[in-house]
């Protein structure tokens, strides 16, 4: 397993990373089968996880608490362990416009209120990384979102402060970037969500500002094992965003993707080793239940980066997108 640097925490972490949605929020999760993929991430190296009060109303949090009480205070440790959570917008509305007032989203006392039930779920006293789950540049300049985090910290609640960028608008983020107050940006980037690389990627570079690549298999498509007859009972959320307005397209666009996977490559590995190809990424958090997952995925963090000739190909493939009802 490869580590990498998240910016300017400084932790060392793993630069294929877990992410915790699917185990609280997807059909098919079993939490005796998560957890045992869970350890076998942390057996195989994996040190970076990241979850959300959302997954399951402090589910996935509670999920990984259980991983770090285990693994944190073996004895000896194993290695370090680094917990992402994320506070829920009060207004429950997904994602943040600028219609809503940061007083309605993220007001001191919800903050709070949250992270200290993330703290308990985690079983930490302070977070490694908080983040707000929505964000909007138009709050940027609202005071309380400045003294709301300098008193996380401060207080020791939290080793470091970051936000989750809306899907498909990664320059919505550069704002707050340049307070200073954010120390990571977790973001969409995948072979087809490749637009962070153009503002948001050099902003984090000048900052030194932490990349968490998140849906890094377009949420399952990039996997390969989807056609366009793949349907998901209708409270997954996963049956809304593969729908008919999105399915039928991406599904063209997967099996364009194939006739250029090198002999022998699987189209998870191009994908994943294609973030990592990118060194302005310090870690991509991978949603993955399935132990033969986890093996598969981990091992490509020694696998190294794609070769020019097929990045540049790939580049070909980057798909923009606007955000959509049915995309959140
Ligand atoms: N707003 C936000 O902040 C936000 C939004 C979305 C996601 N996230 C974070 O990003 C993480 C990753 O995104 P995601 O989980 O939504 O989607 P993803 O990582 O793009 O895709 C997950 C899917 O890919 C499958 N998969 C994983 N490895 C595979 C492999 N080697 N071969 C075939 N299929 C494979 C998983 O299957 P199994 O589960 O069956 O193993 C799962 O169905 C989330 O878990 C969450 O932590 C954050």
């Amino acid at each position: 397993m490869k580590y990498r640097i998240l910016g300017r925490t400084h932790f060392e972490v793993s630069d294929m990373a877990y992410g915790l949605w699917g185990m609280s929020g997807w059909t098919g999760s079993n939490d005796d089968e998560s957890l045992k993929a869970l350890q076998l991430s942390v057996d195989l190296g994996c040190n970076f996880f990241d979850t959300a009060w959302a997954y399951g109303e402090g589910k996935s949090d509670g999920l990984l608490g259980e991983i770090l009480q285990r693994d944190n205070f073996s004895n000896p440790p194993v290695y370090r362990l680094y917990a992402a959570s994320k506070i829920p917008p009060m207004n429950d509305m997904w994602p943040a416009t600028p219609e809503y007032k940061y007083s309605e989203v993220f007001p001191a006392k919800h903050v709070f209120k949250y992270a200290k039930l993330i703290r308990e779920k985690l079983r930490e006293d302070s977070i490694d990384v908080l983040q707000f789950h929505v964000w909007d540049d138009s709050w940027t300049d609202e005071p309380e979102f400045r003294e709301t985090v300098e008193k996380l910290k401060a207080d020791k609640w939290i080793r470091s402060f970051g936000i989750s960028i809306n899907r498909w608008e990664p320059e919505n983020g550069l704002k707050a970037m340049r307070t200073g107050l954010v120390d990571v940006v977790q973001v969409i980037y995948n072979i087809f969500d490749q637009a962070p690389e153009d503002k948001l990627f050099p902003l984090c570079r000048e900052l030194n500002v932490g990349v968490i690549a998140r849906v890094p298999l377009d949420e399952g498509s990039l996997s390969g094992k989807m056609n366009a007859q793949t349907k998901f009972p209708p409270h997954d959320w996963r049956a809304r965003y593969f729908g008919p307005e999105n399915l039928p397209e991406t599904i063209a666009r997967v099996e364009e993707l194939k006739k250029v996977l090198p002999a022998g490559m699987t189209l998870p590995e191009m994908a994943l080793r294609f973030i990592l190809s990118n060194p302005d990424v310090s870690t991509t958090i991978v949603g993955m239940r399935k132990h033969d997952h986890v093996r598969q995925n981990l091992a490509l963090s020694d696998a190294g980066p794609l070769d020019a000739a097929l990045l540049q190909k790939l580049k070909s493939h980057r798909w923009d997108r606007k955000w959509e009802p049915w995309a959140d």
